[in-house]
């Protein structure tokens, strides 16, 4: 085992709100929100009620447009080819509910796919005569090219549409999406990429990797606030994708339909340059290279000391920031629920930490952020001997 990086520190974990009594190891649920951030939110509100005709009214597209400038820079693509929604699954369902779908198209997609993403996909298909195609990736997951070539393995001549996720929500693997692009190029079949955890886990340049749409999240890694997220489009197919709200905008360009969707609070979507200078500042390509080495360590640390049974390679040449280990049946059997385990973690041992059902195993996750440091895993390892014990 290589030892841990060396944490960002106490005063980095002090710029976070969270509970001082409370490990917290679920960065990737919903994010945490760094004070400056969370300051940079509240001046926006302040701005906005000194007079909301100018900011929400006249201004919006100003502002939006300088907003997309560096967040365009971050994710490495233009900025009118972005749109802004409030979450990756309103991303994804704008794709979904844009496609011209026929009766026998298919959707392919696999078993680690996000179930919100699911649902989406099983309503669309329902409404259309399409059907959804979820190809099993069995665990453990050997390599890139056993989970990838499992889904190009899948298509057919029916195939429409393939959604992937760039890193899996209950499995937390980091799925090679530019080979799924690359091989599918030239073909009628599209990719829409949920890539609800990747900006500020990976390093990403959308112009280059090719997909058609990609979906995601700031507020999750970038540490924007919650109601951050955005949907980029392939300039050439901007034309068939819409909003799923349809306001004054319909039909006047991709970038002005998506800024425009009635009235919301756009505090948190002119917040995100201040999460991006953060990011900056701490040095992106240390958060980057911290937040994986230490998801690295935690899930060899975990499989070593409480003899799990690794999901993927403990290389953690298929992890980003997070890694999810399969918790053995006799740990399951003590609990109703995996909420229940989850619960007495929280309430007695004061550890967040998620644990999924999936394909009928429990999984549970630890997410590696900056506020994160050795101590928070060696902690949740006790806990989890005394319960396995
Ligand atoms: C892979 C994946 N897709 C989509 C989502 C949905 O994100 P949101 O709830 O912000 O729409 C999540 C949320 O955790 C996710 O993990």
């Amino acid at each position: 085992m290589n030892p841990p990086p060396h944490p960002f520190g106490p005063e980095i974990r002090a710029e976070f709100a969270l509970d001082p009594a409370l490990t917290f190891l679920n960065h990737g649920s919903f994010g945490a929100l760094p004070r400056v951030v969370r300051q940079a939110q509240e001046a926006w509100r302040d701005k906005i009620e000194l007079n909301p005709i100018e900011w929400i009214g006249r201004r919006n597209l100003e502002t939006l447009a300088a907003v997309k400038k560096p967040l365009a820079r971050f994710v490495g693509c233009q900025a009118n080819d972005l749109g802004f929604v409030t979450n990756a699954t309103e991303g994804v369902n704008a794709v979904l509910r844009s496609l011209r779908l026929q009766a026998g198209d298919e959707l392919l997609t696999c078993d680690h796919v996000y179930n919100a993403v699911r649902q989406a996909m099983k309503f669309r298909a329902q409404e259309t005569g399409a059907s959804v195609v979820e190809v099993p990736i069995a665990l453990p997951v050997r390599d890139q090219d056993h989970a990838i070539d499992s889904i190009l393995n899948a298509i057919t001549p029916r195939t429409r549409l393939i959604v992937i996720d760039h890193i899996t929500s209950p499995t937390a693997l980091r799925f090679d999406v530019q080979k799924i692009i690359d091989a599918v190029k030239g073909t009628r079949v599209q990719v829409l990429v949920d890539g609800a955890h990747a900006p500020g886990a990976l390093k990403l340049s959308l112009d280059t990797l090719g997909a058609n749409f990609y979906a995601a999240n700031l507020h999750k890694w970038t540490m924007a606030p919650r109601g951050c997220a955005f949907l980029w489009v392939a300039p050439q197919f901007q034309n068939d994708i819409h909003p799923c709200v349809i306001s004054h905008e319909f039909a006047n360009g991709f970038a002005g339909e998506f800024d425009w969707q009635g009235t919301r609070d756009l505090s948190a979507w002119n917040s995100i340059p201040a999460a991006l200078a953060w990011f900056e500042e701490l040095d992106s390509q240390r958060v980057f290279r911290h937040n994986h080495d230490l998801a690295v360590w935690a899930h060899q640390l975990l499989c070593s000391h409480c003899s799990f049974e690794p999901i993927s390679p403990l290389d953690g040449s298929m992890l980003s920031c997070m890694a999810s280990v399969r918790l053995p049946h006799s740990l399951a059997a003590r609990f109703e629920k995996p909420e229940a385990f989850q619960r007495q973690l929280l309430e007695v041992d004061h550890i967040e930490v998620p644990i999924f059902e999936w394909n009928k195993r429990w999984l549970l996750r630890v997410s590696a952020a900056i506020h994160n440091e050795p101590a928070h895993y060696e902690r949740l390892v006790v806990a989890l001997k005394k319960y396995l014990a």
